[in-house]
C-alpha cells in the first residue's frame, strides 16, 4: 500500500485500467459474500512473486504474533485465494469474513464494516511490472496485510475496537483522529520484540520496501494514542515516524482501550491540550 513513488490510478496503462474496472464492477459489497474472480496466470505470478519477496523479510522484521498467525491461516502461496477461502480460513481462527468494494470507500463505512467483523476487501491486483509496488491497497495488500493480522485475536480485536469505536463518535474531527490511531497501529504499528523493532501493522507487513527500510530509518516514538492521532503523515511516502510498543498485549490495552472508551469530548479536549 505504502510507496516510495505513488502513482495515481489514472496513471496506468489502458489495459491495466480496464482490467482493474472489470474486477470492481464484480464487487459484490458489504451485504453479500464476494464472487469468485478468474484471475489470469500472470495475476497469480504477482501473489507468488510478493509472496517469495516477502517471505524473508517478513522472518526478519515481521512480529512473532504475525508470523505464528500466518502459518495457522495458511493462506495458499502458489495462487491468489478468492475472498471467500479467506473466509472460510479467518472463520475458525477469529471470524472475521471478506466482503468485496469495487475500491477505496469511506472512513465510516470500512470501520462500521471492521465493527461488525466484516473487512471490505478490494480484490483487483496492482499493475505486474512492477509487482512490489501498489499506490493503493490492492488484493494483496488487503489479504496479505491484513488477513494475516486479522487471523490474530489480538490484533482482530484492535480492529473491532476500532470499527466500533468510529460507530460510537458522532464528529468528523472524532472520526479522523480515530483513523489516525489505527494508521499507526493497525497499517504502520511497530512492537520490540528480541531487541529489535518488528511490523505489526498490515500497511507495513504489505511493503516490501517499507518493511525493510523502517527498523534503521523511522524514528520510533513510544505507543501514546493522542501523539498517534495528533501527528500529521502523509500516506504517499514511507513513514519516517512510527510508534512502538513493548508488546501487541499493551497495544490491545493501550490502543484497544481507548478504542474501546473513546468520547468525541475527550477527542475534541486531546486536539485542544
Ligand atoms: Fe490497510
Amino acid at each position: 500500500m505504502k510507496t516510495a513513488t505513488p502513482r495515481p490510478p489514472e496513471e496506468l496503462t489502458p489495459q491495466a485500467r480496464a482490467r482493474r474496472q472489470e474486477i470492481a464492477s464484480q464487487a459484490a459489497g458489504p451485504l453479500r459474500p464476494p464472487a469468485d474472480i478468474e484471475y489470469s496466470a500472470d495475476e497469480h505470478d504477482i501473489w507468488v512473486a510478493v509472496n517469495e519477496a516477502l517471505a524473508p523479510v517478513w522472518q526478519r522484521h515481521a512480529a512473532d504474533e504475525v508470523l505464528a498467525a500466518r502459518d495457522r491461516l495458511g493462506l495458499p502461496r502458489d495462487r491468489l485465494p478468492q475472498l471467500t477461502e479467506v473466509s472460510t480460513l479467518l472463520d475458525q481462527l477469529t471470524g472475521f469474513e471478506y466482503r468485496a468494494v469495487p475500491g477505496l470507500v469511506d472512513k465510516l463505512d470500512f470501520f462500521a464494516s471492521l465493527g461488525r467483523g466484516l473487512f471490505l476487501s478490494t480484490q483487483y491486483v496492482r499493475d505486474g511490472a512492477s509487482p512490489l509496488y501498489t499506490p493503493e491497497p490492492d488484493v494483496i495488500h488487503e489479504v496479505i496485510g491484513h488477513a494475516n493480522c486479522l487471523a490474530d485475536e489480538q490484533l482482530a480485536e484492535l480492529h473491532r475496537l476500532a470499527g466500533q469505536a468510529m460507530l460510537r463518535v458522532e464528529t468528523e474531527v472524532a472520526r479522523q483522529f480515530l483513523a489516525d490511531v489505527f494508521w499507526f497501529s493497525g497499517e504502520f504499528g511497530v512492537v520490540r520484540q528480541h531487541g529489535r523493532p518488528k511490523g505489526y501493522g498490515a500497511g507495513l507487513l504489505s511493503s516490501y520496501g517499507e518493511l525493510r527500510w523502517f527498523p534503521t530509518h523511522a524514528e520510533l516514538r513510544p505507543l501514546d494514542v493522542v501523539r498517534m492521532g495528533c501527528l500529521a503523515y502523509d500516506i504517499d511516502h514511507y513513514q519516517p515516524v512510527l510508534f512502538i510498543a513493548d508488546s501487541l498485549t499493551q497495544v490491545l490495552d493501550v490502543v484497544g482501550g481507548f478504542f474501546e472508551s473513546v468520547t468525541d469530548g475527550q477527542v475534541a479536549a486531546a486536539l485542544a491540550a
